[in-house]
């Protein structure tokens, strides 16, 4: 069971960590008309020398649009034009496809609304340089959450201990949209086969990292609430994150158990063996 946090931090602490390279920022966004400007334009404040994706589902408000706009006046702004709304996980995995086909070292995920904070990017990508991935963590001591309604903060509350609890995993905030990747973790998680399509895509990712050896800092964020626009938050998201992560956990434990099983056999065979053939040099 164990060879994780202990291992995984000394190997983190031994290893070192190159360069980071150029941050590509992508921002999935979905009717976020009233928002796209002011975020596209914060993070080119926050980071200048980053680059931002939108990666737009088609938008029926004209978000698409606007960021062309953005993009005909400014060359770190590009933007990804998606057929139709396909969910949050199928906008990420195109736009890091996107990204790591072309040079970017760091490739960070971030919400349209303002929730996550472009000006607190700084100090993600610093704790990036001794970390295979970041997490922007709301449950972590320092992270705070801003203008949620109570009922929002028990469901990912819940989420987030559901999943550490069926997949073992020695994380507090899962199912946060926050965080930064080297392009090396992003090439070992296997993305071709990431079917997750709503927000349990973050919870998908996090336990990719984690169970391929990943070093994972989580670092303190301020969630603020998004003012403008609607949460595409929904019963269907919920009930997809649900049985997911209910089933990653069951495969889990029937591998381990699967493993352990066949451990015995193969000892047992080992110990026939070793009797067997013992006595025949002396006996001979
Ligand atoms: N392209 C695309 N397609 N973008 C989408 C889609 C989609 O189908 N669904 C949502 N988005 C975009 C939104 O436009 C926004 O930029 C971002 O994804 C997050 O969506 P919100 O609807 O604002 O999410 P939330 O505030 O309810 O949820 C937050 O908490 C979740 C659970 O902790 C986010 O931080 C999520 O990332 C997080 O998983
Ligand atoms: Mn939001």
């Amino acid at each position: 069971m164990n060879d994780g946090d202990g291992t995984r931090a000394a190997a983190g602490q031994e290893r070192r960590f190159g360069p980071l390279g150029t941050p590509l920022v992508i921002i999935p966004t979905y009717n976020e008309s009233e928002n796209i400007q002011a975020i596209v334009a914060r993070v080119r404040e926050a980071v200048p020398e980053a680059h931002v994706l939108v990666a737009d589902d088609n938008s029926p408000d004209g978000t698409g649009a606007l960021a062309d706009g953005l993009a005909a006046g400014d060359d770190h702004v590009h933007v990804l034009h998606r057929k139709g709304k396909e969910g949050l996980g199928a906008a990420y995995l195109a736009g890091f496809r996107w990204g790591l086909e072309r040079d970017f070292g760091v490739l960070v995920e971030m919400d349209a609304d303002g929730s996550h904070q472009p000006e607190e990017l700084p100090r993600l990508l610093t704790a990036l340089k001794s970390a295979d991935l970041v997490l922007g963590s709301r449950w972590v001591p320092g992270g705070r959450v801003v203008n949620w309604p109570k009922s929002r903060e028990v469901i990912s509350r819940g989420g987030s201990l559901y999943s550490r609890l069926a997949l073992d995993l020695p994380l507090r905030d899962i199912t946060g949209g926050y965080r930064a990747f080297r392009r090396e973790t992003l090439e070992g998680l296997g993305l071709a086969e990431v079917a997750s399509q709503g927000y349990c895509f973050q919870v998908d990712l996090a336990r990719r990292a984690v169970k391929a050896g990943y070093h994972v800092v989580e670092v303190p964020i301020t969630f603020v609430e998004r003012e403008l626009g609607d949460s595409k938050m929904s019963k269907d998201i919920l009930v997809e994150a649900l049985w997911r992560v209910t089933a990653w956990g069951v495969g889990e434990r029937v591998g381990k158990i699967m493993d352990r099983d066949k451990q015995d056999r193969d000892k047992q065979d080992r110990d026939k063996r070793d009797r067997a053939p013992q006595r025949s040099p002396e006996t001979r």
